[in-house]
């Protein structure tokens, strides 16, 4: 089959991991006779230091001109005195913006290898496997009006939902908790906000058109203790922009690292995949980032935009393989590292690409 994949690095470790996440995917190609080409277009910091904006024209016509968006992270600190709509992370909103995805589906998932890793007891993330269902195209993040007005020392966003908003991402919602567990946990607010509640209220008349699916409602505030006390209890998770934001983050603790994280942005005009981590200035051009986020967001390019499954869990399954064998990024490999080898960024991409080699011969 054939793709054209738009790769958007962005800045600090975006180019570091994006690099390793295409070259799995280049791996799959050659082995399977697919033709993948691969477009590069700025976006982020590097693209206000070389175009004045965060989000060239440019980019977003290359954008739309392909099959699927692979992203890596935006933002640097060297930007953050900027306003929000100057900075890097305003090309992101943006691109998003333009691709139309309004549902963010950001699985998290327990490797039995990586429990020792996590400050959660084994007992407790094993077996656990939360799909947050992000809404990516509203709340406070687009809502107007929104200003700092300094002179007043007044400063808002407007969270805002429209009923046809809620309903579109709680259907996918549903629909995915079919093919899974059949359980939706919605996440609002709706003890204190207005737009939550209109969020609660859509999404249990959406519901009513999946009988087979059931239906629980958690405040965000105890959802957050929830998702540490008894991840193993959620199958999908629906969620506004912000708070999926902080709860995504938050899972991460679960699979061991941010570092870990895939996602893919679906129900616009091109999907978009982007790891859930950011640029991480702190680790950027040390070889110290783990690249498994972004290498299992191609497996979400490989099963979203190129219908090729068998190849997506393919490449799941080689990351979980170098796992088991114990190789590890350092942020995967925080206290006793016995019967551990730390490697590069590089290293465990090659790692994972010649794994992704051999399942496939096989
Ligand atoms: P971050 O996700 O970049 O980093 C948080 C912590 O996790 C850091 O200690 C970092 O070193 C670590 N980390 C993240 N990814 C890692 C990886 N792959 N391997 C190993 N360690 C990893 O969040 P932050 O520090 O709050 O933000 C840094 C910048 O990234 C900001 O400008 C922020 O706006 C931006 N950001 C961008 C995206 C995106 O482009 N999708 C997402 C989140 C944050
Ligand atoms: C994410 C990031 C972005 C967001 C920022 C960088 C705009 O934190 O993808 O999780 O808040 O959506
Ligand atoms: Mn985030």
């Amino acid at each position: 089959m054939k793709l054209k994949i738009l790769v958007t690095a962005g800045d600090g470790i975006g180019p570091e991991v994006t690099r390793e996440a295409v070259a799995v995917l280049q791996e799959v190609a050659a082995a399977g006779g697919h033709e993948f080409s691969f477009d590069e277009k700025r976006i982020g910091g590097v693209a206000i230091d070389t175009d004045g904006t965060p989000l060239p024209e440019e980019t977003v016509q290359a954008a739309l001109a392909s099959d699927a968006v692979l992203l890596g992270a935006v933002g640097a600190n060297k930007f953050n005195a900027l306003s929000p709509d100057k900075r890097p992370e305003a090309g992101l909103l943006k691109i998003r913006a333009a691709l139309g995805g309004f549902a963010n589906l950001r699985p998290s998932f327990a490797f039995k290898e990586l429990a020792v890793n996590s400050p959660l007891r084994a007992e407790i993330i094993d077996g656990a496997d939360i799909l947050f269902v992000r809404e990516l195209l509203g709340g406070a993040y687009f809502g107007q009006p929104r200003a700092w007005d300094k002179e007043k020392g007044i400063g808002y966003n407007t969270m805002v939902y429209t009923r046809d908003e809620v309903a579109r991402v709680a259907r996918i919602a549903f629909q995915l908790a079919q093919k899974r567990r059949k359980k939706v946990t919605s996440v609002d607010k709706a003890n204190v906000l207005e737009v939550s509640q209109l969020w609660r209220a859509t999404v249990i008349e959406v519901a009513q058109e999946f009988p087979d699916v059931e239906l629980e409602h958690q405040y965000v505030d105890a959802m957050a203790i929830h998702i540490m006390n008894r991840p193993r209890d959620f199958d999908v998770v629906v969620t506004e922009n912000l708070f999926g934001d902080i709860l995504t983050d938050e899972s991460g603790v679960i699979t061991g690292s941010l570092g870990m994280l895939p996602s893919a942005t679906i129900g616009g005009k091109v999907n978009l995949y982007e790891p859930v981590h950011g640029s991480a200035p702190d680790i950027a051009g040390k070889g110290l980032a783990n690249p498994l986020g972004a290498i299992l967001t191609a497996a979400l390019v490989l099963r979203h935009t190129a219908g090729l499954e068998a190849e997506a869990k393919v490449v799941e399954s080689a990351v979980r393989k170098v796992l088991e064998q114990g190789f590890r990024t350092p942020d995967l490999a925080r206290g006793d590292k016995t019967g551990l080898t730390v490697l590069s960024t590089t290293e465990m991409g090659a790692k994972v690409r010649e794994t992704v080699k051999q399942l496939l011969r096989a």
